[in-house]
């Protein structure tokens, strides 16, 4: 596995308490780094690609999608986190804080025909996670890999293929 940035290591280890988040968005649970960057190794996350994180929480996975190459984008709903993540933006280096983008909304707004690889650690209610689903097998496009985090059963998405699934760290599905 390659190496995780010291700078993130001392940024997110502080930062390891599940909470409820303010707006109803459900639940922020922040995931180890390896854990992380072993799902992202896993989807063959290129540099130059184009990364989301669909629930951004604190950024942790945007920056690391930054560092692996990416230009990653996190979509958040929750004021405080995105507030978080951004503050967390202007304190890295110039390089790092161009390739990372944040925005504030619900991932259900979005369509997703522009990312090649696309990060889901989300829960949430059953009639919210079957409206992404649908939308995902809509939009994807060819060879584009979504990541569903942390879940023991394949998500009921009719995509083309797997790649390197390892349940219940992650599933890997490719439109
Ligand atoms: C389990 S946390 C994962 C955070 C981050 N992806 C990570 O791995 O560290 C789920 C996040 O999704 C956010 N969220 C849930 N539903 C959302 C929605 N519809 N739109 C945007 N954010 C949402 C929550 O606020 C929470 O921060």
């Amino acid at each position: 596995m390659g190496v995780i940035m010291p700078w993130l290591e001392t940024v997110f280890s502080s930062r390891e308490r599940t909470r409820y988040t303010m707006d109803g968005a459900g639940l922020f649970v922040p995931a180890p780094l390896p854990d992380l960057r072993r799902a992202l190794e896993a989807a063959e996350l290129k540099a130059g690609e184009l990364f989301w994180d669909l629930g951004s929480g604190d950024g942790r996975v945007v920056f690391l999608a930054a560092e692996m190459g990416a230009h990653a984008r996190g979509i958040e709903a929750d004021e405080s986190l995105f507030r978080q993540a951004t503050d967390i933006q202007k304190s890295v280096c110039p390089a790092t804080s161009a390739a990372t983008e944040f925005t504030r909304g619900d991932f259900l707004d979005c369509s997703f025909e522009e990312p090649d690889v696309i990060f889901y650690y989300g829960g949430g209610a059953p009639r919210r996670q079957h409206e992404l689903y649908t939308k995902l097998e809509r939009d994807m496009h060819p060879g584009t890999r979504l990541i569903v985090f942390r879940t023991s059963r394949r998500p009921p998405l009719n995509l083309r293929s797997h790649l390197n699934s390892h349940p219940p760290e992650y599933h890997i599905l490719v439109g």
